[in-house]
Formats: structure tokens, C-alpha cells, sequence
């Protein structure tokens, strides 16, 4: 007999359930195996494999150079450690922008060669047909408003988006759209807090906010930058747990000094 005992897999219905219970979704992003494996086991929802992976990993100063290959390494990776969570994974810049059917296309290579459970798109009702193409396929999709890293080029800052009234409306019916088009759940970024809590008061889809305030349907933090990893990154809606930048810091350092002074290995380090 096993003893092996069966883990429930997270869904998209299920976040759907959790919307309506009233429980709020937990979602962090990762791009590696053995993140992704102490992050599922801690207990998440959701792991975003995110094209911040560009910054994080890659040290870009954006998110546009990742490529569609790229998203598909760091997906793979992750699918690999996961027991639990659902897997969502970012269309890169440039990989559905074009038309519906390069959006098909793109979002088809990451579910076959990735083994992801979704994707997320940046943008409202002019992304629509591609939303609608890549469902059509049985690919459930994620949406993200507000601040659309993948458009910075337009925006011209990473400042908190939708403080005027037009670019708020635009917002809340691109949101609507969203919904209606079949998306499983939305990414609202940087954005005022009142204006989350209206949208996701306002659609049945759960929201999960990224510096939007505590009135929407969950949370997402990238990962490096709430262990404190990404010390030069600072904004007020960051809540970091640790500080790993100075813990590590200290761990290479002596390390550095236990080789020079002969200190490692002991006698006990080796065969
Ligand atoms: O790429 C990413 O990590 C994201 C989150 C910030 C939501 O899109």
C-alpha cells in the first residue's frame, strides 16, 4: 500500500471559489527549481513566472529583451519543483502584440514546452482577440492593468498609474472586457488603492494586486525583492521579510576569509 499522500492542485476555479468565499489568493513570483520547490512547499496559490525575470535574473534595466525561449527555460524550471501551485507564465514582449494568431502561437509553445497551467497578457481591449484565441485553444489567461511594464517605453515612468479620472475609466472597462473576453483572473499594478478595491468589487474575476491596496482579491510580490535580495529597489507598496542581500553578503565574505586564511576545509571537510 503507499503512503504517498495525494496533493491538491490549485485550479483556476478554485481562485474563482476563493473570490466568492472571501480568501484571499497568495501569489509570488519565481524563475528557478529550487525557489519555485520552498515556495510551493510553503504553501502558495499561485507562482508567477514573470518576464521581471528579465530584471531579476537577467539584469536588464526592463522587461522588453526577454525572449519567448527564455520565459519557456524558467517555466520549465519551475513546473519541474511544483506539487501544489498553479502555474502562470508571461508572454514576453513581442510574442503576441503582433495579431491573435502569434499570440495563439506563443501562448501554444510555452503550454507544450513548459508544461505552465496559463499565461498572462499586459493590456485591456486591444489585446481582446488574442485573449479570446488563446481560450479558444483551452489556455486559460491571466490579464495585468494598471502599470504595464512591458509598454514603459509609453509611459515613461514606473509611477503609480489610473489618477486621473479618464485614464481610471479606461481602466475599470478595460477591466470589464477582460472579464467578458473569459479571463480567469487580473493583475492590477500600482494603482490607487480605491480604484482596486472598485474593480474588483465591480467584476466576479479575482484581482490580485501589486501595490493596489488591500481591497482586491490577493497579493503578488516578486519574489527577490520581499527576501530583501534587490536592496536598491524601494517602493512604498514593498513589504520586505527579510534582508538576504546583507545575510548573504555576510555568508560570501567569510567564506571568502575561511579560504584565504586556510580556515576551510577542516579536517572534517575532507575524504
Ligand atoms: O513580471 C512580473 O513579475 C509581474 C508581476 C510584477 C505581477 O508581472
Amino acid at each position: 500500500m503507499s503512503v504517498h499522500k495525494e496533493v491538491k492542485k490549485v485550479t483556476t476555479h478554485q481562485l474563482q471559489e476563493m473570490k466568492r468565499r472571501g480568501e484571499k489568493i497568495a501569489m509570488l513570483t519565481a524563475y528557478d527549481y529550487t525557489m519555485a520547490k520552498i515556495i510551493d512547499h510553503a504553501g502558495i496559490d499561485v507562482i508567477l513566472v514573470g518576464d521581471s525575470a528579465s530584471n531579476v535574473m537577467a539584469g536588464h534595466e526592463t522587461t522588453l529583451p526577454i525572449t519567448l525561449d527564455q520565459m519557456i527555460y524558467h517555466a520549465s524550471s519551475v513546473i519541474r519543483a511544483i506539487d501544489r501551485a498553479l502555474v502562470v507564465v508571461d508572454l514576453p514582449f513581442g510574442s503576441y502584440q503582433g495579431n491573435s494568431k502569434e499570440a495563439l502561437t506563443s501562448a501554444i509553445k510555452i503550454m507544450k514546452e513548459s508544461g505552465a497551467h496559463a499565461v498572462k497578457l499586459e493590456g485591456g481591449r486591444e489585446i481582446k482577440d488574442s485573449i479570446e484565441r488563446i481560450l479558444s485553444a483551452g489556455i486559460p489567461v491571466m490579464g495585468h492593468l494598471g502599470l504595464t511594464p512591458q509598454s514603459i517605453y509609453k509611459f515613461g515612468t514606473y509611477t503609480v498609474r489610473a489618477k486621473e479620472e479618464e485614464e481610471a475609466k479606461r481602466l475599470m472597462e478595460d477591466a470589464k472586457v477582460l472579464e467578458e473576453s473569459g479571463c480567469f483572473a487580473l493583475v492590477l499594478e500600482k494603482i490607487p488603492a480605491k480604484l482596486a478595491e472598485q474593480v474588483a468589487k465591480s467584476i466576479t474575476i479575482p484581482v490580485i494586486g501589486i501595490g493596489a491596496g488591500s481591497g482586491v482579491d490577493g497579493q503578488v510580490l516578486v519574489t527577490h525583492d520581499m527576501l530583501g535580495m534587490t536592496h536598491e529597489f524601494s517602493p512604498r507598496f514593498l513589504r520586505r521579510y527579510l534582508n538576504l542581500y546583507e545575510s548573504m553578503s555576510g555568508a560570501f565574505q567569510q567564506y571568502i576569509k575561511d579560504v584565504k586564511s586556510k580556515d576551510f576545509p577542516n579536517e572534517s571537510e575532507q575524504y
